[in-house]
Formats: structure tokens, C-alpha cells, sequence
């Protein structure tokens, strides 16, 4: 008898990965579904909300599978108060996401997509020397907000742009000073010094709104944000008056509150805005590491062995 897990759409590759004796059943959590009594596992794709509520109705249900590193939709210790264990996918996405870190950095800095749509248009008729000038990224200050395993990557990239390269952690963490010749400074200082402000933060309670009046006010009138963290990090309506009363320069955003954005959002509107789809782990080597490391914590949660990417909650 195939064992039912409920999922959302879940790409062929992760379906075959997981194998026939898994049942996927559609991802449904009204009350009332015939579904939920029955299933034995979750398979979190998007980032769907498991909490308390929603585990009440699935009784059999022995682990919560995420095809991602960040839980922040999922209420690890309601499943741990349940026994529940919770998989992730930590360090396979380190790379890939600092790459997108990067990339936001340098094409908010130098004007790569304004720049390719004013190419592709009609007004661009001639080449003007004086025009677009960007954000020199070779030897500005970057600070990082969170000197985890993506921004310690973020750092080693950073470095071959002969970048400055200060950061904030809610520990000061001295042996990556040593290794990666990165400074440690209050997240205020760390606001003002920089000319470049990249978000590689989890969202946790602490981050919530973290950028938001005071914290814009801070950042140098030429400063740009990049967020590859979490939408809700971002006071969004702090960061569209940052954006068109010249409090900051510029903005590059992975992710979005929610997401997507409404179609009418005013952030849509403004052109020193970037926002990309939630591309940050978006390559072929790292989602594919990422399907296999999700199939592995389901599989195993369902034979009731030991995850090998579970999630410890910290307190
Ligand atoms: C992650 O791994 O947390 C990515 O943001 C995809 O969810």
C-alpha cells in the first residue's frame, strides 16, 4: 500500500525521487478534507503555513519534509511539542544564494536592468557617456546582516571586488574576522558605514522589520539594500518613501511581503527598484541537491529513522 503524503505541485523530478510506494495527495487543509486523517508526511514546496492547527487534523502524520533552508512558515515546535521531526536543506543553497547576493548587488549598482530596457527601447538612439552612471561596487563598503553560512559566502565573493567588508550577527563571530578579514560593528554603525547593505538574515522574531524609518534614515543617500532574506524583514511602505524621498539611492529584492507583490503594489512602479521571483537558490546543481536532501528527510521520517537535515530549533 503506497503511504499518502500531501504536497504541493511538486516537479517529476521530486515525484520520481521519492519513489511509488509514495501516494501524493493534493495540498489541502481544510478542515474538512478527507485528506488530512490519512496523511503520513507534509512536503512543504512553497512555503505553505504548517502550524499547530493544521497538524491537530493530521494524526498520523510523522514528519515535515521543506525543500528549502528557511522554516519560517513552518512552527517547528508545534511538530517538536508532537514529535514531529522537521527537515531542511542547509549549506547546498549556500552558493547559489550568495551568487544571486552578488548579482542583485551588481546589477543595482551599475544599472544592468534599467540599462537593458532603455537598450531594448526606442529612446536609446545614441550613446551618451553622462548617462546612467552607476554605483562603483570595486572598493565601496558592503555591510552583511547575518554572517551565516550564505553570508560568509557572500563575504568571499565580496573580496574579489575588493570590497570593504563589515557585518552584523546577533553573535560576533571572531574566528570568521580571522578567516574572511571581515570587521564586526553594531547594526547602526554597520547602517551608516556602508555604501552596499545585504540582508542574508533567517526571519525570525528579531528580524521582523528590521529596515524599517529609522533604519533607512541611517544609510548613506547613495546607499543601496539588496534582500535576500525574507519579504517581511523590509518594512515595505519605509522602504518605498527610502526609495522616492532619496533616503537611499537604490533597492534589489529576492523576496517580498507578501509574494508576490499585488500587481497594483506602488513598489512595482518605482525604477530603482529590482525585484526578482525568489531566485536565490535557483540553479540547476542546488535545486536538484535540494530535491534529493527533501526526499531523503521524507523518507526517512516515514520509515521513523532519524532525519539527516533536521531542523534544531534554537531558543
Ligand atoms: C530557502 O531555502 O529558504 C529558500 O528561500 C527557498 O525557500
Amino acid at each position: 500500500m503506497p503511504i499518502p503524503i500531501m504536497a504541493d505541485t511538486l516537479p517529476p523530478s521530486l515525484i520520481a525521487m521519492l519513489g511509488d510506494d509514495i501516494e501524493i495527495l493534493d495540498w489541502d487543509t481544510r478542515p474538512n478534507s478527507p485528506a488530512l486523517p490519512r496523511i503520513a508526511g507534509i512536503l512543504t514546496y512553497g512555503h505553505p503555513l504548517v502550524d499547530g492547527a493544521l497538524l491537530d487534523r493530521c494524526p498520523q502524520v510523522k514528519v515535515v519534509s521543506n525543500f528549502g533552508v528557511g522554516v519560517d512558515h513552518i512552527d517547528v515546535a508545534a511538530c517538536e511539542s508532537r514529535s514531529i521531526p522537521v527537515g531542511n536543506t542547509p549549506g547546498c543553497l549556500d552558493a547559489s544564494t550568495a551568487d544571486m547576493t552578488l548579482a542583485l548587488l551588481l546589477a543595482a549598482g551599475r544599472n544592468v536592468v534599467r540599462g537593458d530596457r532603455y537598450a531594448k527601447s526606442p529612446e536609446f538612439t545614441h550613446y551618451d557617456p553622462s548617462f546612467m552612471i552607476g554605483r562603483e561596487v570595486t572598493g565601496a563598503t558592503l555591510g552583511i546582516v547575518g554572517l551565516g553560512r550564505i553570508g560568509k559566502q557572500v563575504a568571499r565573493r565580496a573580496a574579489g571586488f575588493d570590497m570593504r567588508i563589515i557585518y552584523h550577527n546577533r553573535r560576533r563571530d571572531e574566528a570568521a574576522e580571522r578567516e574572511l578579514g571581515v570587521e564586526y560593528r553594531s547594526f547602526d554603525a554597520l547602517l551608516t558605514e556602508s555604501d552596499f547593505v545585504a540582508l542574508n538574515c533567517p526571519l525570525t522574531p528579531e528580524t521582523r522589520g528590521l529596515m524599517g524609518p529609522a533604519q533607512f534614515a541611517r544609510m548613506k543617500p547613495n546607499g543601496i539594500l539588496i534582500n535576500m532574506a525574507r519579504g517581511p524583514v523590509v518594512n515595505h511602505e519605509a522602504l518605498h518613501k527610502a526609495l522616492t524621498t532619496g533616503q537611499i539611492a537604490a533597492a534589489a529584492m529576492d523576496v517580498t511581503d507578501p509574494e508576490p507583490l499585488p500587481r497594483n503594489h506602488p513598489l512595482l512602479a518605482l525604477p530603482n527598484l529590482i525585484i526578482t521571483p525568489h531566485l536565490g537558490s535557483a540553479s540547476d546543481r542546488t535545486r536538484r541537491r535540494m530535491a534529493e536532501m527533501t526526499a531523503e528527510n521524507l523518507l526517512a521520517g516515514l520509515k521513523g529513522s532519524p532525519l539527516p537535515y533536521r531542523v534544531r530549533l534554537t531558543r
